[in-house]
């Protein structure tokens, strides 16, 4: 049987989980691909602490070694972050080798210009374990969808913000508390800030966006809110208007352009979405011959993610005789078409219901005028509730469900709402999405 020589950057949780999974599975990988896929080389920053001698594998330090070493035939890259992640792929792709990455902020960031290269060098660039680790949601949206014409891409894409938000769903417990016990079981960022203000999301949905669509690859378009202005009363509210608050990464496809956003999202507590929980995952597809489809799995962690990097593996393994043009292009579209040019659309043009709650004087005639406001700038409501819980020096707070509406509309009326001498504060937003 032929062999093919890998070499890891990366021996952390992924990059042991991936030695782990291609030597514990290695008769049915053989099975599979036709080949016998040995590690050659892996490169950590330091080695101390790890007894080497039991590993096979050349132990090394300084990843462009591997990545242009002329025995090595595919580079699996598992050091996270932009750089110098980008300069070892692009050295690795300048030496003929395929790359296989879980890198979410390089391909968002950089993924074009890199699958540019991988395109002129005639080789692959795969990526599976950059989202969502063990759903397969890149070759659903690649290869299972593309009968169709993809409506939207809706999906709890980050762990940690969906663990915390759980648990301060079903246990009422604090922030704070829950984030550290999140890093501890080591689903969050290295800095979870990333996880907590939308970006690790933002970067996923970035790239789920680009195969939905067919749309280049557009980090710097997509608005971004993380989870960190919450409150237990939105999620109390919520949950007595029928709604679960997630934090969710979407795409919808509009006849002018798309959305591309990640926020806090008010969902019925009936949908399925809504009912994962911990550091679980689910994407939601919605396409025109298929309708909705869900997939749920875990997001992250040693195995699953392992198990994505090996499936990548496989795949390109399986495709080493091809010709570059016979490959499947890394977004699934046609390399000698034009990308799609439907632009995004900015915050302004996006469209969608919401919950909204103020802090009003409870005195007559204050809901008369904020339904004014609301009607004048062309905001149906769907539904009013005053929560007399929480009355304090005869203010109260005041939730409203809204119809689905232009976003500047919104705007212009929560800056009107604002002025109003009975309302005291900010108004609190935050958009719902329907699953039918
Ligand atoms: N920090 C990420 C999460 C890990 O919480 O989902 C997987 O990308």
């Amino acid at each position: 049987m032929k062999t093919v020589a890998i070499g890891i950057i990366g021996y952390g949780t992924v990059g042991q989980g991936v030695v782990e999974v291609l030597a514990r599975n290695a008769r049915e990988i053989e099975r599979r691909s036709g080949y016998q896929l040995q590690v050659k080389r892996v490169a950590k920053r330091s080695w101390q602490g790890i007894d080497t001698s039991a590993l096979p594998f050349a132990c090394d330090t300084d990843p462009f070694a591997i990545a242009s070493d002329p025995d090595i035939g595919i580079v699996i890259e598992l050091a996270g972050g932009e750089h110098p992640a980008f300069e070892i792929i692009k050295t690795a792709l300048e030496h003929g080798k395929h790359v296989i990455t879980a890198n979410k902020a390089l391909i968002a960031r950089h993924g074009d210009t890199l699958f540019t290269l991988a395109r002129e060098k005639g080789l692959e660039l795969t990526f599976e374990a950059a989202v969502a680790g063990g759903i397969p949601v890149i070759k659903v949206l690649r290869e299972s969808m593309s009968g169709n014409e993809v409506k939207r891409v809706a999906g709890i894409i980050n762990g940690t913000s969906n663990y915390i938000l759980s648990e301060m769903t079903q246990k009422g417990r604090g922030f704070a508390d829950v984030l550290k016990e999140a890093q501890a079981l080591g689903y969050a960022e290295a800095d979870p800030s990333f996880d907590i203000n939308g970006t690790d999301a933002a970067h996923k949905i970035t790239i789920l966006a680009s195969l939905a669509f067919g749309i280049p690859l557009q980090f710097d378009s997509v608005y971004i809110e993380g989870i960190d202005a919450l409150t237990p009363d939105d999620i109390q509210d919520a949950a007595e208007l029928g709604y679960t608050i997630k934090h969710l990464g979407l795409a919808v496809r509009r006849d002018n352009g798309v959305e591309i956003r990640v926020h806090p999202t008010l969902v019925p507590q009936d949908a399925l979405i809504a009912s994962v929980n911990g550091v679980m995952n689910a994407v939601q597809i919605q396409g025109n011959a298929i309708g909705n489809s869900l997939y749920y799995g875990p997001g992250a962690g040693k195995l699953p993610t392992a198990s994505a990097v090996v499936a990548d593996l496989i795949d390109v393994v399986r495709e080493l005789n091809l010709k570059s043009e016979d490959r499947l292009a890394e977004f699934g579209y046609s390399q000698v078409l034009d990308r799609n040019t439907l632009p995004v659309l900015p915050p302004e043009d996006f469209n969608s219901a919401y919950y909204l709650r103020l802090t009003v004087a409870d005195r007559a005639g204050v809901l008369a005028d904020i339904t004014r406001i609301l009607a004048d700038n062309g905001i149906s409501i769907n539904s009013v509730s005053q929560k007399n819980r929480h009355k304090h020096n005869s203010y109260i707070p005041l939730v409203l469900l809204t119809e689905k509406v232009r976003e500047a509309q919104m705007d212009a009326a929560c800056a009107q709402l604002a002025a109003l001498p009975a309302v005291s504060g900010a108004v609190k937003r935050i958009r719902v999405e329907h699953f039918g």
